[in-house]
């Protein structure tokens, strides 16, 4: 790993940092669960491997600006997830988030600490304007969470996910800039090690 591959967000609870290989057994035991990937056009892992290949694909998709995942690691319980940003536009400085849980850590208010750090990543270490969300409109639960993370609901985009051979309808929810400033989870402790692949920091 590259100094500009050492990447962590430290929260009160939880750290955000850059996944490795040797957090595939974690990943495979979390995301092996059906209910976890219900609404994931993956999954559920049914081989360690699975969780492996994921890995690896990463520094490529970090390398080339693509996608920016990271591990979602609780102070007490270890690996419980993953968060991250993909769908970066950098001329519009825009990113979108996607999180998944380990079952057993839903409701444990990881989530809304795991949304306030990547907002603090998104907005104040990249210089994103906007970060969005999109669930799918079935999925009641997630779009509960985002609504209380302060995502705020824009519509439905219909037809916009493939699983299998269906097009799926999703809802779209968002935050900008002058909404996160506002928010008081802007103001938990947070500390940084490391930097942001380049890649993915807007040019000032
Ligand atoms: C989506 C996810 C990240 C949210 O994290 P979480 O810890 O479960 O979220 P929270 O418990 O903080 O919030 C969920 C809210 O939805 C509510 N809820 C649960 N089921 C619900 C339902 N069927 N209808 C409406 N609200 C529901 C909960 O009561 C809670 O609200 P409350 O705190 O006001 O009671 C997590 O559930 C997860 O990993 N799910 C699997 C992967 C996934 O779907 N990811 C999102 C893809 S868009």
């Amino acid at each position: 790993m590259t100094s500009s591959e050492h990447l962590a967000l430290h929260g009160p609870t939880l750290t955000l940092r850059i996944p490795t290989l040797a957090d595939a057994p974690a990943l495979f035991g979390l995301a092996s669960d059906p209910e976890v990937t219900r609404w994931f056009s993956w999954g559920p892992y049914t081989d360690e491997t699975q969780a492996r290949a994921y890995l690896e694909r990463l520094p490529g998709q970090r390398r080339r600006g693509e996608q920016l995942d990271l591990v979602q690691q609780h102070r007490e319980h270890g690996i419980i997830g993953i968060t991250g940003l993909s769908e970066f536009s950098m001329r519009d400085r825009r990113a979108l988030v996607g999180t998944w849980f380990g079952r057993e850590f839903w409701g444990s208010g990881a989530n809304t600490e795991s949304k306030a750090l990547i907002c603090h990543l998104g907005f104040d270490l990249l210089g994103l304007e906007r970060i969005t969300s999109v669930a799918n409109v079935e999925n009641a639960r997630s779009r509960r969470a985002l609504e209380k993370a302060g995502f705020v609901h824009e519509g439905v985009l219909r037809g916009w996910h493939r699983h299998g051979d269906r097009q799926l309808d999703v809802a779209i929810v968002s935050i900008l800039r002058p909404e996160w400033e506002a928010m008081t989870t802007r103001h938990l402790d947070y500390t940084v090690e490391g930097e942001p692949p380049a890649a993915f920091v807007v040019e000032r």
